[in-house]
């Protein structure tokens, strides 16, 4: 299990640290430092002082196993085989080394591992505690609880594994001789290998900025980016913050992440019926290996389903799954699963955790975050609905592989909204990078991160969209309308399809206006169709509405304050404000203007 901060006493901060291991931890950034050796090197005790000393938090590998699977390794390997375990240990490194900096100490057979290696390589520092045959077989004889000395003779045994596993070993960034004698020696010569290999290691510079990648302007244009493929962003809010997890494979962990938030928990996973013959079945088994009891409730997929119908459908085969208020609902799935599920979690038992499990682009850098939940009313869109912060969001960007082209470039839309309501350095370099981001790895993790850390600021300073907030609604006002008047048909309009107009039409009414320049309106349009977004009415299949009824239906909106319409327009590209009072002759104008432009 997770031992805290080894002394006991609260993390130490950069200003209580002695000036060498300040520098030492700052330059780590969210990289750990990983004890590899053979059983009897002193990982476990070594690296608790180490802990101690740089004041992080102390892992043991095998504990977070055995804590897991609520078995001693000794009863895996009998029970299940020795298969079954390193598969566990793979998974639980994968994990520990998500959440750096920290000390941890791996079990023997981590390191033989190719992936956790590689994970190691991108996230941590490897640190081998190196022991000679005599050394380790004085220390390990008459401990009974080591399960590959049992049987058989195990001095033999012992030798095998050190022929096999130190030319693997070998490969450690850092490696330490191992001695008899004070742990204070050790840690030291630990600390000095770190500092020398930091120093030898220029390359390591993206994981030593803190929280999630920020591209340096100058950066912006050159070539591959080295950014990170996990990224973790954090949603401030106090004692209800939480944790976005960004990157490949991690649906494969989301049992184990479960477990750490709600150990006891049963869940109950909402999805739609696309994701459930996808994804399903990897999120259920991922739940099973850690022992996570589970339940299913499948609906029809698209915006028909956030309907006061499916609601109660939903609501009351959670309570027919004797769901506790203590228990989980997760949502996997797109945005209208994600506030379909939220919805249902928020106001069943009054109130249940959720964890997001988001499947599309859209839903993993907007929909998931920030805790709106709710459904469509025949009046318009997300009428009825609730602020219900998840607990968790396991963003798995291995999913975006299944969904359809037409509905990434959608998700893409929420994407460059971030950029352009605030942040004039990201617009340009999905300009420049959008066909990384489309085609896959790093840039699109970064993309979503950056995207996912927009939202958690202006979330963490204004979670109930009582000012800034609503800024996230750019191209909302517009979108729903057309939505609605489209009938929630995803054939004709998906959402994010909606937001892109909505953003061309904020960008052309605030240039209409002089509020921003033309040069900017033409790189938002031009952008939006470079990537195969519609920026105009005329894009619709079979759009025949006139400006009257898209005011009418605008006017449905949330955005509506004392009849009034509150809308999102521009200054530039990054300087978007909230416009309040906009008089509806205005919108008519500029409705009719680009009815019959063929806009
Ligand atoms: N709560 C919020 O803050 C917020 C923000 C933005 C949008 N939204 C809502 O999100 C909804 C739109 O979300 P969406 O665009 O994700 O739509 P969606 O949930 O309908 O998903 C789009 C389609 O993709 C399918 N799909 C999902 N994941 C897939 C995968 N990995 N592979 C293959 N197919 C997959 C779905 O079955 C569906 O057919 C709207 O209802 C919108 O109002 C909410």
């Amino acid at each position: 299990m997770s031992g805290g901060n080894a002394s006991g006493a609260e993390t130490e901060t950069d200003s209580t640290r002695n000036p060498r291991v300040a520098s030492l931890v700052s330059a780590l950034g969210r990289r750990s430092i990983v004890l590899i050796g053979l059983m009897g090197s002193g990982k476990t005790s070594t690296g608790r002082r180490l802990a101690q000393e740089l004041g992080l938090e102390f892992v043991d590998a095998d504990e977070e196993i055995e804590a897991a699977a609520r078995l001693s390794i000794t009863e895996i390997f009998a029970r299940h085989g020795e298969d079954s375990f390193r598969d566990g240990e793979r998974r639980v490194m994968a994990r520990l080394l998500c959440e750096g900096p920290r000390v941890v100490a791996s079990g023997g057979g981590a390191f033989m591992n190719e992936e956790t290696r590689a994970r190691i390589a991108l996230s941590g520092i490897s640190i081998w505690l190196k022991a000679d045959q005599d050394v380790l077989w004085r220390r390990v004889r008459k401990r009974s609880h080591r399960p590959l000395l049992q049987g058989g003779d195990p001095e033999q045994t012992l030798r095998t594994l050190l022929e096999q596993r130190y030319p693997v070993y070998a490969l450690a960034d850092v490696t330490i001789v191992s001695r008899d004698g004070p742990h204070e020696l050790a840690v030291e010569e630990i600390i000095a290998g770190i500092e020398c290999f930091l120093r030898s290691s220029p390359g390591l510079s993206p994981l030593a900025r803190p929280k999630s990648v920020t591209v340096p302007q100058q950066q912006q244009n050159a070539g591959p980016q080295p950014f990170s493929s996990h990224v973790q962003v954090s949603v401030e809010l106090g004692a209800r913050t939480y944790t976005i997890l960004i990157g490949a494979g991690l649906i494969a962990e989301a049992g184990n992440h479960i477990r750490r938030l709600a150990p006891r928990a049963a869940c109950a996973i909402v999805t739609d019926e696309n994701v459930a013959k996808l994804h399903l079945p990897a999120l259920e088994r991922a739940l099973d290996e850690a022992f996570v009891r589970h339940a299913r409730v499948v609906v029809a997929p698209g915006e028909g389903s956030k309907s006061f119908a499916e609601y109660a459908r939903v609501c009351n085969a959670l309570i027919g799954a004797k769901l506790e208020r203590g228990d989980v609902i997760v949502a996997l799935g797109g945005g209208v699963i994600g506030d379909l599920a939220g919805f249902a979690a928020a106001t069943v038992r009054r109130g249940m955790r959720f964890i997001q499990v988001p499947t599309t682009l859209l839903a993993e850098v907007d929909s998931s975050v920030g805790g709106k939940t709710g459904i469509n009313s025949s009046h318009g869109k997300n009428l009825i609905g609730a602020f219900h912060q998840p607990s968790l969001v396991i963003a798995d960007t291995d999913t975006l592989e299944t969904l359809p082209p037409r509905e990434f470039r959608a998700g893409y839309a929420e994407i460059v909204k971030y950029g352009l309501i605030g942040d004039a350095g990201f617009y340009a370099w999905l300009e420049a990078n959008w066909r990384a981001v489309f085609a896959g790895g790093a840039a699109r993790v970064h993309a979503i991160a950056t995207s996912c850390k927009a939202k958690a600021a202006i979330v963490a300073r204004d979670e109930y969209e009582e000012g800034e907030r609503a800024l996230l609604n750019l191209g909302h006002t517009f979108g729903h309308a057309l939505e609605r008047l489209t009938s929630y048909d995803g054939a004709r309009l998906v959402h994010g399809e909606a937001v892109a107009i909505g953003m061309a039409c904020a960008f052309r009414f605030s240039a209409r206006h002089g509020l921003c320049g033309l040069q900017d309106q033409a790189r938002v349009e031009a952008h939006l169709q470079e990537v195969g977004l519609p920026v105009c009415m005329a894009g619709i299949p079979g759009w025949n509405v006139g400006p009257e009824a898209i005011l009418e239906a605008m006017y449905q909106d949330k955005k509506v304050e004392h009849g009034a319409l509150a809308f999102i327009l521009a200054r530039a590209i990054g300087d978007c404000f909230i416009a309040k009072n906009v008089e509806a002759s205005e919108i008519l104008g500029f409705l009719q203007d680009e009815l019959n432009s063929g806009h």
